[in-house]
């Protein structure tokens, strides 16, 4: 489905956005793994989270729709063998985490994706998982799915993960909920921490010094409640198209304050955005709160790649923000970005090019000269949510045509409805 999108003159008003990606997949993981009956508050409804729930249910949970919010009847820490493939669809998180849930049980499963799921690297999760006494094949030997996994009796190990990735981390937590000794994992550098969090919330095993996180074999443990919180990284969207927006300005309540994924605020802010928040809440562990985004004269910065860890699904909105912005931006750090739902960095610029912003770029980085962006330009998503929201807001205030906006779908459903909505559209 292509969208026309008229030159945008203002965006005013509040908005809820939809919940959190990261802790809705773990909130369906966690309830899963629980003995009893519990209820998902507020999670994301969409394609990754959706598959999530039917992966799930192929496990053994009963999982229902109750309004809004998700009821979860647990299975306890033994799942069910599937009696088909479990089908992740476009979504890294569910295929890595759940190859870590499957290598603590006795039993057969094969996990597969769509065709960009396909190409990305599993060989980060799977050799670690190995390593604690998985059976994983996969293509490529197991570096790609198709993976077919036959888990049970893990060991821990102590693993020092060579990329600062949440998802391998989480993988290596969650199978280390089944196995014999302790299993710790070096980071790096920080990742955003929702598995350590949920574990809390739980009372499952974890212990954090710096960057060593250790967990250890989970009892039984009691079903219980857990709120979503906004999704921070659906909010940077709205709080992008506002400061570059003339007129402008935007609300978002409600959103995840999680300081391991606010690093593009601290960017914007060097950038001279016009931008407040406040966490007022502490939700089951994670920091809710409102931001608040208002136009503003961005100019360019060298942002620190230490921050990438802490942005790394916003890079394409700090791109779009950058080719509004006086002068040059540029982003080092960006070697994950290459293996995302697409190749981010391929795509950022090809879109930036669409849009006539000069840019060039590294195998690592890209620097983007701003002040440019014409009127009436594509935005190619690559097949990736990601990529096809951020450049619609960067073509916002001149007007853009977007092909196949039904990506958005992934992440944020509700996207092109509340972009009319603060347009004053609707
Ligand atoms: C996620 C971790 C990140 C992020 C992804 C969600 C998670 O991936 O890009 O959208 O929920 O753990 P990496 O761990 O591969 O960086």
């Amino acid at each position: 489905m292509e969208r026309l999108i008229p030159p945008t003159s203002s965006l005013k008003g509040t908005l809820r956005v939809p919940g959190d990606k990261s802790v809705t997949h773990r909130g369906l993981m966690l309830g899963t793994l629980a003995q009893g009956e519990s209820t998902l508050y507020y999670p994301l409804k969409a394609g990754d989270t959706l598959s999530t729930a039917q992966v799930m249910r192929q496990l053994g949970a009963e999982i229902t729709e109750q309004g809004e919010h998700f009821h979860i009847k647990g299975v306890g820490l033994r799942l069910k063998e599937p009696g088909d493939v479990l089908d992740c669809g476009n979504a890294g998180t569910l295929m890595r985490l759940v190859a870590g849930l499957l290598s603590g049980q006795d039993i057969f499963a094969v996990l597969t994706g769509d065709a960009s799921l396909r190409r990305r690297p599993m060989g980060r999760v799977t050799l670690p998982l190995r390593q604690m006494g998985a059976r994983i094949e996969g293509r490529e030997n197991g570096q790609l799915a198709p993976l077919a996994i036959r888990g049970g009796g893990l060991r821990g190990i102590h693993y020092e993960l060579p990329v600062a990735s949440a998802q391998v981390k989480s993988a290596l937590l969650l199978a280390g909920l089944f196995a014999e000794e302790d299993t710790e994992v070096l980071e790096p550098a920080p990742t955003r921490d929702h598995t350590e969090r949920v574990f809390r919330h739980y009372g499952l095993p974890i212990e954090v010094e710096g960057r060593l996180i250790r967990t250890r074999r989970a009892e039984p443990f009691a079903a219980k409640d857990l709120t979503v919180p906004g999704d921070f990284s659906s909010a940077a969207f709205f709080i992008v198209a506002a400061l570059i927006t003339p007129d402008s300005e935007v609300t978002l309540e409600g959103v995840g304050l999680n300081p391991t994924r606010t690093g593009l605020l601290t960017v914007l802010k060097e950038m001279g955005a016009d931008l407040s928040w406040e966490v007022t809440e502490g939700q089951e562990g994670e920091p809710v709160g409102w931001i608040r985004a208002r136009s503003s004269a961005l100019r360019g910065v060298a942002v620190d790649p230490r921050l990438i860890p802490l942005m790394v699904d916003e890079v394409p909105i700090l791109a779009a923000a950058a080719a509004w912005a006086e002068g040059e931006t540029y982003i080092p750090g960006l070697e994950e970005l290459r293996v995302k739902e697409s190749d981010r960095v391929a795509a950022i610029a090809k879109n930036l090019q669409n849009l006539g912003v000069p840019v060039e770029v590294g195998p690592d980085w890209l620097r983007i000269r701003g002040g440019s962006v014409a009127g009436g330009g594509l935005v190619e998503p690559f097949h990736d949510h990601r990529i096809a929201m951020a450049f619609a807001v960067c073509g916002l205030p001149k007007g853009v045509t977007v092909q196949d906006a039904e990506w958005a779908s992934i992440s944020f459903p509700s996207f092109w409805q509340d972009l009319d909505r603060l347009a004053g559209q609707v």
